[in-house]
């Protein structure tokens, strides 16, 4: 069985990239499994290279800085030739109307004033990531399972139309911290391109700051704590992060609390303590360059094997090459 996922480095990986993703692709990964830098999904809006290329570096290192094994690690540019042909094919397969329906194509998309091709088609190129290596589950945050379902559309529709040639994937949500909300707004998730950071926690960002975004989380005015996502979304989230690193449901994290301000104080401990050697670890490998490149070689080689097959398989069904 093999799991394949992947994490833009359109901004610093924060902690709804880490509970709802991140974490677990390395408490359940087996040695099959790859978990990549999706850079070429970093400039489907106006982006600066020079910042790309840094983020996505910072990006492999926190991947392994996460405890994923760096023999299971690549930068998915590193097969930008591989990736490219079957975006195509894929492009070919699908239809207009079934990106143009993707939420996230819609909401970042509404009201900007010129919108890349890119932006539309990215999550043929997802597809196409997910379907050459042959992954069998897709360990995601609940924002891409639109996407995950495009893919297993398009595997199904090319086996049918061509021949066999791709294994349908299936999309795999965490039970808790599917989506992990801004501290400060808890209306909206927290996400990397938010401009205001106050409710965006970064797993580098030191214990203090961590803290201090906790301390200015948005709660209520009710003064009750209590799992109640609909009613107090603030405060179910706090609970969301508490129970996801303290392994126990929000609902029994709810039990030993009592007042907002406890609740605040216990969660950022307890973020701080999960995130302690993850941040160390990061940081150790990014202050080495050298090991960072050696890591990406070796993995861009691997990716590149796995895929081989049968992108030359879909070519020929396609009837071209
Ligand atoms: P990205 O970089 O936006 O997010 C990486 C992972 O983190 C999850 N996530 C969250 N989970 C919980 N709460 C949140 N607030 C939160 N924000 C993000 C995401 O669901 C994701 O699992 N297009 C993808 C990367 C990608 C990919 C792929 C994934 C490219 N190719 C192939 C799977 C398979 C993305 O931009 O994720």
């Amino acid at each position: 069985m093999t799991r394949l996922s992947a994490a833009t480095p359109s901004g610093h990986a924060h902690l709804g990239n880490y509970l709802g993703a991140i974490r677990r692709w390395a408490r359940e990964g087996t040695d099959e499994d790859l978990y990549f830098v999706s850079d070429m999904h970093g400039m489907t809006t106006s982006y600066n290279p020079q910042r790309l290329r840094s983020l996505s570096r910072e990006m492999l290192a926190t991947l392994i800085g996460s405890s994923i094994s760096p023999d299971r690690v690549f930068v998915q540019s590193d097969i930008t030739a591989q990736l490219a042909s079957l975006t195509w094919i894929l492009e070919c397969t699908c239809t207009f109307g079934e990106v143009a329906r993707m939420i996230q194509f819609k909401e970042k998309s509404a009201g900007a004033k010129t919108v890349r091709l890119g932006l539309l088609t990215y999550p043929v190129l997802m597809a196409a990531d997910i379907l050459l290596p042959g992954a069998d589950e897709v360990p995601v945050g609940e924002d891409q399972m639109q996407h995950v379902e495009l893919a297993r559309t398009l595997a199904r529709r090319f086996n049918t139309t061509y021949g066999e040639a791709f294994v349908v994937p299936k999309a795999v949500t965490p039970k808790v911290a599917a989506r992990i909300r801004d501290l400060a707004n808890p209306d909206r998730k927290m996400a990397k391109s938010t401009r205001d950071e106050a409710g965006v926690v970064f797993l580098l960002d030191d214990p203090d700051m961590i803290r201090r975004k906790f301390q200015r989380a948005v709660t209520d005015g009710l003064d009750q704590v209590e799992y109640r996502p609909d009613e107090q979304p603030g405060v179910a989230n706090l609970l969301e992060i508490l129970g996801a690193c303290t392994d126990q449901s929000p609902r029994v994290a709810a039990e030993s609390i009592t007042t907002y301000r406890e609740l605040k104080e216990t969660v950022a401990d307890a973020v701080v303590e999960e995130l302690r050697e993850v941040r160390k670890r990061t940081q150790d490998l990014l202050a080495d360059p050298a090991e960072l490149d050696r890591i990406r070689a070796t993995g861009a080689e691997r990716a590149r094997q796995r895929g081989e097959h049968r992108l030359e398989a879909v070519t020929r069904l396609a009837g071209i090459g």
